[in-house]
């Protein structure tokens, strides 16, 4: 496996997000996000940890870009903190916050990396939560406003525009199950809350088409296989629900064929649907952006409403406690390729969490990062060959990060970050990204 078993024209990238990197939470004018407002609350986020530094990316982001340089990536994905555009989410713009996004794409471009920009990454404002967060229906409008003035401001350099990032946690995570920002425990809030993300995205695309002149726009979906633990029906209708649940929930609307029927009969209360809402989450893209970890394996069980249980499956597991199957991300792509038909595929995350030590010879040897790399990437290449229209492919992610929950005790990075001194190293894995990159190496 190696560069050139993928297309000339391949986009190969890192990405990261903004509450996880950023740091100066409360500098140049920023108001606060839901994060903010979560990780400081006692009992959330493992160690009690916080994105108020983070990777300081705020200040070292000519150094981070350098770095991306050095690993020879030509491109980055990275997300715009709402909050410092908007403090207040709406309403008054902050000059400020657009000059730092500003700054960071310039220098991007100046080295030669296109810049991909996630409008949405889970900060949202906390103002706009205060008034009910995604599951009132003006969160979407305040979205399309937001969208607006960044495109606007950012339009005539960033040309690749992905509205939001994995709908799915921001509806479960952080308004069903709760742990996630900004940790409500409601199931009627989580259907209201995708809907109106879902409404938010349709909303946007043709703001960002008509503000941006050549502009490619997608939508990222975490994405997982859901396999049955046994042959047994009830196991493998749970199954089906599984991915009821996590994939075509999210990706039959956008695809243009609404809400899923057998999602819907589980809910009590249905989604907040008004008009044409459908059509508008239809609304045609240029990509799809898929972040890929892990499969699920399920049995049928008791996790209301869909009726199933996670099973722990597989010999090998990350930090994270995810199996590590790449062929899940070789059965996704061909999947989503045929059943769907998106004009293009970027896989805009992959990545895993490995407990990396840093040596004695002050290296950090991620042996299992670079396995798992280069075992998805192999299966990347064999859906390409499959006919999976697959266009690019992003690490997660550059740096060690804020990793939500798990605040700093899980590591994805390509480089390792030491959080007491900011110091950054490139780990052996990152050193195998560059070779594979430049070919200088070939991969088993
Ligand atoms: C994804 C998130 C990303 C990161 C990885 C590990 O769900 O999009 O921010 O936390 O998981």
């Amino acid at each position: 496996m190696k560069r050139s078993d993928f297309p000339q024209d391949f986009i190969w990238g890192t990405a990261t997000s903004s509450y996880q990197i950023e740091g100066a939470v409360s500098e140049d004018g920023r108001g606060l996000s839901i994060w903010d407002t979560f990780s400081h609350t006692p009992g959330k986020v493992k160690g009690g940890d916080n994105g108020d530094v983070a990777c300081d990316h705020y200040h070292r982001y000519p150094e981070d870009i350098a770095l991306m340089k050095e690993l020879g990536v030509n491109a980055y994905r990275f997300s715009l903190a709402w909050p410092r555009i908007l403090p207040l989410g709406r309403g008054t713009v902050n000059p400020k916050g657009l000059d730092f996004y500003s700054r960071l794409v310039d220098t991007l471009l100046a080295r030669g990396i296109t810049p991909w920009v996630t409008l949405y990454h889970w900060d949202l404002p906390q103002a706009l939560e205060d008034q009910g967060g995604w599951p009132e229906r003006e969160t979407a409008y305040a979205f399309a406003e937001y969208t607006d003035v960044v495109t606007r401001h950012l339009g005539d350099r960033v040309k690749h525009w992905i509205t939001l990032n994995e709908p799915w946690c921001s509806a479960y995570l952080g308004y069903h199950i709760g742990v996630h920002a900004p940790g409500r425990q409601d199931l009627n809030l989580s259907v209201r809350a995708s809907h109106h993300l879902l409404l938010a995205h349709g909303l946007a695309v043709p703001v960002i088409r008509q503000n941006v002149p050549g502009a490619q726009v997608g939508i990222t979906l975490n994405l997982s296989p859901g396999h049955p633990a046994s042959p047994d029906p009830a196991d493998v209708a749970a199954a089906r629900r599984f991915d009821g649940f996590q994939n075509r929930w999210y990706l039959d609307p956008l695809y243009g064929f609404g809400y899923p029927a057998d999602m819907l009969a589980l809910y009590s209360k249905a989604p907040p649907v008004q008009g044409d809402d459908l059509k508008t989450i239809a609304v045609p893209t240029d990509f799809l952006g898929i972040n890929y970890y892990s499969r699920a394996v399920v049995k049928n069980g008791d996790l209301e409403p869909y009726r199933f249980q996670y099973v722990r499956a597989g010999e090998e597991h990350t930090d994270m406690d995810w199996e590590v199957y790449p062929e899940g991300i070789y059965e996704t792509l061909v999947r989503v390729g045929r059943e769907y038909r998106p004009n293009a595929i970027y896989i805009t995350e992959n990545g895993a969490a490995y407990p990396d030590v840093m040596g004695a010879d002050g290296q950090v040897h991620d042996l299992e990062r670079v396995r798992y790399f280069e075992r998805h990437l192999d299966l990347c290449a064999r859906a390409v060959r499959h006919g999976a229209p697959l266009k690019g492919y992003f690490a997660w992610s550059l740096l060690d990060n804020f990793e939500w929950a798990e605040g700093y005790s899980k590591r994805f990075g390509l480089v390792y970050v030491d959080f007491s001194t900011q110091k950054r190293t490139i780990k052996d894995s990152g050193l195998w990204f560059r070779d594979f990159l430049r070919e200088v190496v070939k991969s088993s």
